[in-house]
């Protein structure tokens, strides 16, 4: 994701891996539409993209006064909050990008403070998900077997990733590796996103099905998985891509480390459990068709929740840029966000 002064541009997620189609987004409306889209996703993604989202909105106003220039810039963000609600770091790049304008003496400079602050935002993503890399890179150990689930690389941060961020750091660190990428269902992140990317990184790796991780984790197979969060709680609770709890469970039952990689900007302190996240519902024709074939009758009910929740106590782990805790998380991770 560049910034380039006037326009946003990105490599469109959707179109990936059959074309590497490059795309300039002009108005903040288009980046809103690429988020809802998927074109740009991953939760540290999505907070980089809104904040640029919300700089390009707040250009293109013409107002005569500051509040005029406020009332509509609370119109735009409030567009991009709307795009989706489970990823923290959307809400956090809001929220801050919000109190720039506030304190901003006049719309000309409020518009330059908005800009620089969503390249910091950007760059400090990018610098958080480098350093929890190299941080989980030590929980890898040379000849393991990762599993991993969706996409969570460089794609997914506007950085270096964050679970996939770990293995690449292990990997680069001359450890002998082997990833099991789940494909995940139903929009395919893993075997389309991050079997590119390993792909390209030439890390070895082989593609599952979702409904394999038992298959492959009973058999002995797999030394530990690592996964990305789109919102954990103040106890320890997180979001991520839907089947991520099914892992988690099959984990703690083989006995083997559950791991959750995640910038503190993921954290929310403000929900006290799991139940509180809100998940995002997409649409039926994501379970029904596959890349626009359909695989389901017409006219099914169908379900179709993009995150789920893995409570905490099925977490060995949480890897993030400023350490990484273990149970009881409510106290470590109030001490990581700053807040004790
Ligand atoms: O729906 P997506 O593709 O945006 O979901 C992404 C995930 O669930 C990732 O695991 C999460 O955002 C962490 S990305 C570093």
């Amino acid at each position: 994701m560049i910034w380039l002064g006037n326009r946003l541009r990105i490599l469109d997620q959707t179109r990936l891996p059959r074309e590497e189609v490059y795309l300039e987004l002009h108005r903040y409306q288009d980046i809103a539409s690429a988020i809802t889209e998927l074109k740009i996703r991953g939760a540290p993604a999505i907070g980089v993209a809104g904040a640029y989202a919300i700089a390009l909105g707040a250009l293109e106003i013409k107002a005569e006064s500051r509040d005029e220039f406020l009332k509509r810039l609370w119109g735009i963000t409030q567009t991009i909050a709307s795009t989706r609600p489970t990823a923290k770091n959307l809400f956090r790049a809001i929220d801050r990008m919000q109190q720039v304008a506030e304190a901003g003496k006049d719309v000309e400079q409020i518009k330059a403070a908005l800009v620089n602050e969503a390249i910091k935002i950007q760059s400090e993503e990018a610098e958080a998900t480098r350093k929890l890399s190299q941080l989980g890179a030590e929980l890898i150990e040379d000849g393991f077997t990762i599993l991993t689930h969706c996409n969570t690389g460089a794609l997914a941060t506007a950085g270096y990733g964050t679970a996939l961020g770990v293995i690449k750091w292990a990997s680069e660190q001359g450890k002998k590796l082997r990833v099991l990428a789940t494909e995940t269902r139903p929009l395919l992140q893993g075997a389309r996103i991050t079997a590119w990317e390993l792909k390209k990184a030439d890390i070895p790796f082989t593609l599952i099905t979702d409904s394999m991780a038992g298959y492959f984790i009973s058999r002995g197979e797999v030394n530990c998985v690592i996964v990305g969060a789109d919102r954990i709680a103040s106890n320890g609770d997180t979001a991520n891509k839907i089947g991520t709890y099914t892992i988690a469970v099959l984990a703690k039952e083989h006995s083997i480390p559950f791991y959750v990689a995640a910038p503190t900007t993921t954290i929310d302190l403000a929900l006290t459990s799991g139940n509180k996240i809100p998940i995002e519902q997409r649409s039926p024709e994501e379970v029904t068709h596959i890349q626009g074939v359909a695989i389901a009758p017409e006219g099914i009910d169908v379900a179709n929740p993009a995150f789920d929740v893995t409570p905490h106590n099925y977490i060995t782990a949480i890897i993030t840029e400023n350490g990484i805790i273990r149970e009881p998380y409510g106290e470590g991770l109030k001490k990581l966000s700053g807040n004790v």
